[in-house]
């Protein structure tokens, strides 16, 4: 079943035969929804558009959604949806598993790359940003029914091992005691002497073509290194608590065996070519190349992404592959796709995206630093929300920020502020969500005095909305029937900002409600129809902080 809006549209295409542009009204005189298809039809035959307007409405089959269409102003058609539909589809929300949101009719299997931290170094903000993002995008279209395969591109290969581990050999050093921060210090040890001590940038050189030549003793401390960074990656992931498993790992050095075929057969189309030593593929409109092989023979970020993206449309079998990174990346990813499709290894069919995301500044408008100048890691920003709440609130503050702005835009970490319970945070949401458990709780107190105050809410029996005579219920009841709308809107474009207002001004219509419109205090079937609408809102509530990654408590 489509959503409401979808519904009304397609009655509307079907008489103008074309897409009529419902969107929801701009004020509560104009109804519920509205449409300018009048406007757009009229211009074109040279009709005045109110006669356009009456012969559409004339036309128009929605009696058993809407109340009789209005014709506003210059021809604006102002459609009502009437009450019982409103409260059947709002009522609906209490005992359907999916909670209004649309399933669709042709599951994708859908790639999405995020998290991607860099063995030997700890997660930073950046990595903080595209966990969140990438696990809302997961949960979102998980929501629809479609196959989410999350794949965590891990930093796990590179010249920089080649140093790492000659560090640690020639220094005799047990790294499997270690934990991800002392192996960070060890990386930076490990730069030090190779910038300033050329004989030992030489054996570092030679130890990459031991780590690449498949060397025992070098694998050997190259997966340590690779164990101590997961561990404490995947303590990050706990914290967050994100959907990331270790099955979902698929780092860089798991295409190793593929990158020789691959950059052959670029080669072979004569794709790729020779330019000062290096192998490249020299794209229009792009003023660098990408480079597949370098001078010194090693394969680098731009060959192993090509490598992924193959097995993922060919082994996978992605329909459409999302990645989300930092904006500054978007220029590698253009031409990745660019070439990808030069090559054959993305077909016009799979839908490629890259969603990159601004930076986080600290409070004084700056990137993100520590006071020595470098990159904040992702558990000391935890640690900095906890020292103001609880961690599950602290959690919901910064997932919130992080998604409740486009993402493209660079966002202010201000803990102090993303923890209040008052104004567009993550916190007031969970707060309207606890308030509303606490009176269905007290009605089932009510209605039988023994039950556990510790119930669980969602297997209670609530019954129907019934009655919405008051503009309050009203507004609550339309905001519901939207759920599944807004969701579909957030799945096509990538835009959790979008949840989020949407789940903002639900808060905010329940406010209202809950100030206009007694509950507990009414009673007979007024009471049984609120109760159920505060049912449906604390479903709402939860199953849109969810997608959000964000933990909906029962008490505050
Ligand atoms: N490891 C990279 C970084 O920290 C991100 C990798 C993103 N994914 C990809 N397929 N390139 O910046």
């Amino acid at each position: 079943m489509s959503s409401l809006p979808t519904q009304l549209a397609a009655r509307i295409q079907a008489v103008t035969g074309t897409d009529p542009q419902l969107r929801p009204a701009t004020k509560p005189q104009f109804g519920h929804f509205q449409s300018n298809v009048a406007l757009r039809l009229a211009k074109e035959e040279g009709r005045p558009p109110r006669d356009v307007a009456a012969d559409i409405v004339a036309k128009l089959d929605v009696e058993d959604l809407c109340e009789t269409p209005d014709i506003a102003g210059p021809g604006f058609i102002n459609l009502r949806l009437r009450s019982d539909v409103l409260a059947r589809v709002a009522s609906d929300l209490i005992t359907d598993p999916h909670v209004g949101i649309v399933q669709v009719e042709q599951p994708q299997r859908v790639v999405i790359d995020y998290s991607a931290p860099n063995v030997a170094k700890q997660m930073h903000v950046g990595h903080l940003r595209s966990t969140i993002i990438g696990d809302c995008f997961n949960r979102v279209l998980s929501s629809q029914g479609h196959t989410v395969i999350p794949q965590n591109h891990l930093g796990d290969w590179g010249t920089q091992f080649g140093m790492l581990v000659e560090y640690i050999v020639e220094n005799r050093l047990d790294v499997s005691t270690f934990d991800l921060p002392e192996v960070e210090q060890l990386y930076k040890d490990s730069k030090k002497t190779f910038d300033a001590d050329p004989e030992f940038a030489d054996r570092a050189r030679r130890r990459v073509v031991k780590l690449q030549g498949g060397d025992e003793e070098t694998l050997r401390i190259w997966r340590i290194l690779i164990d101590v960074s997961l561990q404490g990656f995947n303590a990050n992931y706990a914290r967050l608590s994100v959907l990331l498993t270790d099955e979902d790992l698929a780092g860089e050095s798991t295409y190793n065996d593929d990158l020789p075929r691959v950059v052959d057969e670029l080669e072979a189309d004569g794709l790729a070519v020779e330019d000062n030593g290096a192998l490249c593929v020299f794209v229009e409109g792009q003023d660098a190349p990408m480079i597949v092989r370098k001078k010194d023979g090693g394969f680098g970020y731009d060959a192993t992404d090509l490598a992924a993206i193959r097995r993922r449309v060919n082994t996978l079998k992605a329909d459409r592959i999302i990645y989300v990174t930092d904006v500054r990346q978007s220029h590698h990813f253009e031409m990745l796709f660019q070439v990808a499709q030069m090559a054959g290894f993305l077909p016009d069919d799979v839908e490629a995206q890259h969603v990159g995301y601004g930076m986080v500044l600290g409070r004084d408008g700056r990137p993100f630093k520590t006071r020595e100048g470098g990159t904040v890691s992702l558990a000391s920003l935890l640690d900095e929300a906890e020292t103001h709440a609880a961690p599950n609130i602290a959690l919901a503050a910064i997932k919130y920020s992080d998604l409740s702005n486009g993402l493209q835009k660079d966002y202010v970490f201000d803990a102090e502020r993303m923890v209040q319970t008052t104004g567009d945070t993550g916190p007031y949401l969970q707060y309207a969500h606890a308030r509303v458990s606490q009176i269905l709780r007290k009605a089932a107190a009510e209605a039988n005095p023994n039950v556990d105050p510790e119930a669980d809410l969602e297997s209670m029996v609530w019954g129907r909305i019934s009655v919405l005579d008051e503009p309050a219920e009203q507004q609550l009841a339309l905001l519901l029937s939207r759920f599944g709308e807004v969701v579909e809107v957030v799945a096509n474009d990538l835009t959790p900002h979008k949840l989020c207002t949407y789940l903002y001004e639900l808060a905010g219509a329940y406010s209202v409600f809950y100030e206009q419109c007694p509950v507990l205090r009414s009673t007979g079937e007024v009471r049984g129809s609120r109760l159920a609408l505060c049912a449906a809102t604390r479903r709402v509530l939860a199953r849109g902080l969810d997608l959000l990654g964000i933990d909906a408590p029962d008490r505050m």
